[in-house]
């Protein structure tokens, strides 16, 4: 249940758009093929201006709403709108679509037209998350697999066609069934030597750097996370990617403490405690506890309490964000910069399935 839609345009010579009889004329054109697809087609309303051309409002039965607009600059949209119940059918398939711009673009000697496919609004799932520079992506999810609200967050499983369950967190993705390479990169398999070491996980709800990190023989892993929720949610509907780690919550080789992390990095510091790897997996925008302002004034604090409790030769390692959104990636490198004692950085990089997009991780260490 929702409602759709599909989003037509249509490049025209701008000199057959330039004045209200040539607009009327290419008005007169679409709406005979327009008629081919909506027989019952009635215009409820049309304005015409010498500054902003031809709009027009056409309609099927009242149901289905079509709005056309003529600019003099030489452009035609056509945009179809209706309410497409559960179960139902939609307006046009496939086929009525393409059929519909390849006619038109024809008849009104167009050379370039394009058709958008039914944007789906106010259905109970939502299909469609952004890019981390801000694209469209929709994704084929069928099924809402659970959801929750914990103190800190909404906690949803998803399921997608091809990505398996999802994990969204605020309406953010942060991982899929599909995403071992993001755990793989993340930990830098293959590159770094896990065995006997003592890491220390920020985050990581899911579970699955934990279960991946376990299979390289650490010495032990202590993992921080504030939200019993996710862990739960993730235990019971993403298992094929954290094991049975979220189940047990401790053996001789783990740990799994429930709380805010800037707090337990703290005692650590107080005790003395080091590491000989601190992860950051965090949500994008981590839950704060402490009043250190927003985003950028909490991953400071989250880098600077790790590099208090790593030892001299350890290293942090975190996800920054999609490799396209360079503004945003400069500004981590940049706080990256203001720590001291200096650090230094090596990063590399993914595509992650159910991101749709190549991610890049840091490694910092020391300088
Ligand atoms: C699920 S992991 C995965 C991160 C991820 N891959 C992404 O896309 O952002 C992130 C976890 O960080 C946890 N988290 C956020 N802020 C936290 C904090 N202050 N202390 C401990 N855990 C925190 C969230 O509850 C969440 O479970």
């Amino acid at each position: 249940m929702a409602a759709q839609t599909i989003l037509f345009d249509f490049t025209l010579d701008s000199a057959k758009t330039g004045d209200e009889k040539q607009r009327q004329e290419v008005a007169k054109i679409l709406r005979n093929e327009l008629e081919h697809v909506f027989p019952q087609l009635e215009l409820a309303y049309s304005m015409e201006s010498p500054e902003n051309g031809y709009f027009s409002v056409l309609h099927e039965n009242k149901a289905t709403i079509i709005t056309c607009r003529i600019f003099q600059h030489g452009l035609l949209t056509v945009n179809v709108e209706y309410f497409l119940p559960a179960g139902k059918e939609p307006i046009m398939s496939f086929d009525t679509m393409r059929t519909m711009e390849l006619i038109l673009r024809q008849k009104l000697d167009s050379d370039r037209s394009k058709y958008l496919p039914p944007i789906k609004r106010g259905g109970y799932i939502d299909i469609y998350m952004t890019s981390s520079d801000e694209r469209i992506i929709e994704y084929d999810i069928d099924k809402l697999v659970y959801e929750v609200r914990s103190p800190f967050q909404k906690i949803q499983i998803l399921h997608s066609k091809t990505l398996g369950n999802m994990l969204l967190l605020d309406e953010l993705q942060n991982i899929a069934e599909s995403d071992l390479i993001y755990t793989e990169t993340l930990m830098g398999r293959g590159i770094e030597n896990y065995e006997g070491k003592e890491i220390c996980i920020l985050g990581g709800g899911d579970g699955a750097l934990l279960y991946e990190l376990l299979k390289e023989n650490p010495k032990h892993v202590v993992m921080l996370e504030i939200d019993e929720l996710v862990m739960e949610a993730c235990n019971k509907y993403l298992n094929s990617i954290c094991g049975d780690v979220l189940e047990k919550r401790r053996s001789d080789q783990y740990e799994i403490v429930v709380g805010d992390c800037v707090e337990y990095l703290k005692k650590f510091i107080g005790e003395g405690r080091k590491f000989d790897y601190v992860f950051g997996d965090l949500t994008d925008i981590p839950i704060t506890g402490a009043p250190v302002g927003v985003d950028w004034d909490f991953i400071r604090t989250i880098f600077e309490h790790s590099f208090k409790v790593l030892k001299p030769d350890g290293k942090f390692l975190t996800h920054g964000n999609g490799t396209s959104c360079t503004e945003s990636l400069e500004l981590f490198e940049e706080q990256l910069a203001l720590l001291k004692p200096k650090v230094k950085f090596t990063t590399s990089k993914a595509f992650v399935p159910s991101f749709m997009e190549e991610w890049l991780f840091y490694q910092v260490s020391f300088a």
